[in-house]
């Protein structure tokens, strides 16, 4: 991706890792969770998998990535879910690479600048997607963004980038008026031409779906705002300790996405997005950055 990235483009490229604590593998939950799925997947003529996998392998134990890093030099690396350790942090810094993470506490940022990053990502809790807490099963205070960034702001010393609910050039007003250094959009980039978002998470989104959105832990294992659909629904009233750990729920997730999406039902998606979704526009990505800058400059 890094090479494909350079073939087109000179300019800086940012690359986001997630850093979450390894999985914990449990064989018998993670059947019970699988044989909870089974009518779903024979809704779609499917079966469900026989066991579940880790998909994804955390940066924090990623050797191959971190060389593969520190030789390639992405001009910035961002963190999701955690901090790094020490000695992995530094192989960055020694690489001259800009450092920013995910803050969702006020804990988390202090964490993340004692650890070395440049700046902190304030995600409140309107922000769509997988919620960035270091630790999905300890308290979490739900911080908005407009508090998060406000607090982040006078107790960092160093720049706050704020995210979570923001769709247009209002909105990335009021974060930096907020102190905020940058505002950072992803719900608002979805329907862009370039997203790959599916045809079916397009239509809710442009539907009045979008004006329903909800936090949830069943379709990947961590807490993350989706807009509700059938697959949330599902969720609702599972919990937690019932789920296989991030990311090995999310292996059973894409699975019974793409056994209903074969038969055309969409509602098994990662629909995710943020509070304020129905603010979202269809138009190229480039045409966005232009108006978001266009209505910046009004606000
Ligand atoms: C479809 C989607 C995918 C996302 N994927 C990531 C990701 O891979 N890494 C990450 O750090 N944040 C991810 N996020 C969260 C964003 O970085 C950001 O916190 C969030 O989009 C801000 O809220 P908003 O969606 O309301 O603008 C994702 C968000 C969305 C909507």
């Amino acid at each position: 991706m890094i090479a494909a990235f350079r073939k087109r483009t000179r300019r800086s490229l940012n690359v986001n890792v997630f850093c979450h604590a390894a999985a914990r593998q449990d064989p018998p939950r993670e059947s019970r969770w699988l044989e909870r799925l089974w009518p779903e997947f024979a809704r779609f003529g499917a079966t469900a998998p026989a066991a579940l996998r880790e998909i994804y392998r955390s940066f924090v134990l990623d050797d191959d990535m971190l060389a593969l890093f520190v030789s390639e030099k992405p001009k910035v690396v961002s963190f999701h879910f955690g901090v790094p350790p020490r000695e992995r942090v530094q192989a960055l810094l020694d690489a001259g690479i800009v450092l920013l993470g995910s803050a969702t506490s006020v804990a988390e940022g202090r964490a993340l600048v004692s650890a070395g990053v440049h700046a902190v990502v304030a995600q409140g809790y309107e922000a769509g997607g997988h919620r960035g807490v270091f630790d999905p099963d300890a308290d979490d205070d739900r911080l908005g963004t407009l508090a998060l960034t406000r607090l982040l702001v006078c107790e960092l010393p160093c720049p706050v980038v704020a995210a979570g609910g923001i769709m247009d050039g209002a909105g990335i007003a009021a974060a930096l008026r907020l102190g905020a250094s940058a505002a950072q959009l992803g719900t608002a980039f979805v329907a862009c031409d370039e997203s790959q978002a599916d045809a079916g998470y397009r239509a809710a989104l442009q539907s009045d779906a979008a004006n329903h959105t909800v936090m949830t832990r069943a379709i990947s294992g961590r807490p993350a705002r989706s807009l509700s659909n059938l697959f949330t629904r599902l969720g609702r009233d599972v919990p937690d300790a019932e789920l296989p750990d991030y990311p090995i729920a999310y292996d059973a997730g894409k699975a019974l996405h793409a056994a209903a999406r074969a038969k055309g039902e969409f509602g098994f998606g990662a629909q995710w997005a943020g509070q304020g979704a129905p603010l979202t526009r269809s138009m190229p990505a480039a045409e966005l950055v232009a108006t978001l800058g266009r209505e910046l400059g009004e606000a």
